[in-house]
């Protein structure tokens, strides 16, 4: 059985690990794919008006899982309308620390289960008058319960013991209150161990004691930011990778963006998006594939070759090929 891939690079190092992906899922001799290639972001955006093609959004529909780099200064015009485009509800980050690495708390194995439909990225802002605007923050009983069952069947399956529900319900009493009451039912109606944790002390205890925690099930802004903290924890953005999980499809994409920073370069670390293209074949039910390709990724994470951000000197290619040649 051969399945269709979509591939969207975007803009920045998107254009440099994305193809590192495809490299890697091409080693794998037990699983066929084909890959169709979409444009996205600020680059198709200047030239065709449009961040995001209508060509592209039927690519990532008919195929079976979409693989997504980066966009740049388009990238909620991007990765918004993407995530809608697959049905997606769930947004799964995983933040690991690994061995070897010298990271600010090496002891980290946290799993961030981010609602990925509403709160406060509904876009529905105004300016009501000069100098003054607002935002509509959404969060709805369905998207909630979603998310928590989402979460818990996650921590089952994974085998993680404890599942926290992170939410500001002591401040917004309607809308997190909402959340916190719907994903607490679930864990009721299941029979499941559960904290719930004000997501401002939470980002504090992650900070200085993230080994207390395993899955963590939160809005959608509180998921963005927590997640985003705890990569600084386990050694930067070049390490996480997440995948967006709809009923009947997925797409998987590293949590950076297109970092102009050092685009260009040839040294982004493809970690983050060979370890979403491990995501993807765990999805498709390839998880011996899934779980060969996280193995040689942390080998070489381990032994090296690195790139700068982890204090190596190597580029994004040697690292992809030492990733193939552990494979
Ligand atoms: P960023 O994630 O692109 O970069 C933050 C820092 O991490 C930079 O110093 C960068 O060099 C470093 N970094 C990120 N990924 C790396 C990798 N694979 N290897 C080595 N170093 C890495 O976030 P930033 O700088 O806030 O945003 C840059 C652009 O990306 C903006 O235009 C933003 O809109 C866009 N963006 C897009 C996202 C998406 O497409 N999903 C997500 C976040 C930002
Ligand atoms: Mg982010």
């Amino acid at each position: 059985m051969t399945h269709e891939i979509a591939v969207i690079p975007g803009d920045g190092i998107g254009q440099e690990v994305t193809p590192a992906a495809v490299k890697v899922l091409e080693a794998i001799e037990t699983v066929d794919f084909e890959f169709v290639e979409g444009e996205a972001g600020d680059a198709v955006k200047d030239e065709t008006g449009e961040a995001l093609p209508q060509e592209t959004r039927e690519i990532a529909a008919d195929a079976d899982a979409t693989l997504f780099g980066a966009a740049g200064e388009t990238a909620a015009d991007v990765i918004l309308p993407l995530r809608d485009v697959v049905g997606s509800f769930a947004n799964v980050r995983p933040a690991r620390s690994y061995p070897g690495l010298d990271a600010v708390q090496p002891d980290t194995d946290i799993v961030f289960i981010r609602e990925n439909t509403e709160g406060v990225y509904t876009g529905i802002e105004s300016e009501i008058t000069e100098g003054v605007r607002t935002l509509t923050r959404v969060i709805t009983a369905e998207a909630s319960r979603d998310i928590a069952e989402y979460g818990f069947d996650y921590a089952k399956q994974n085998g993680y013991e404890d599942v926290t529900i992170a939410h500001k319900a002591n401040v917004m009493r309607q809308t997190d209150g909402l959340f916190l009451e719907t994903a607490e039912a679930v864990a009721e109606d299941r029979g499941a161990d559960y904290d719930t944790a004000l997501m401002d002390a939470l980002a504090m205890h992650l900070v200085m004691t993230p080994e207390e925690y395993d899955v963590i099930v939160c809005p959608n802004l509180a998921g963005d930011m927590l997640s985003d903290l705890s990569a600084g924890l386990v050694g930067g953005l070049g390490l996480l990778p997440s995948a967006n999980i709809g009923e009947e499809n997925a797409l998987f994409e590293p949590v950076h963006g297109s970092a102009p920073d050092i685009a260009g370069k040839g040294v982004a670390n493809p970690s983050a998006m060979i370890l979403s293209a491990a995501m993807l074949l765990e999805h498709l039910g390839y998880d011996e594939e899934g779980d060969q390709v996280r193995t040689a990724v942390e080998s070489v994470l381990e032994s090296g070759p690195r790139t700068p951000d982890l204090g190596g000197d190597a580029g994004t290619t040697a690292v992809t090929d030492a990733v193939i040649d552990e494979l």
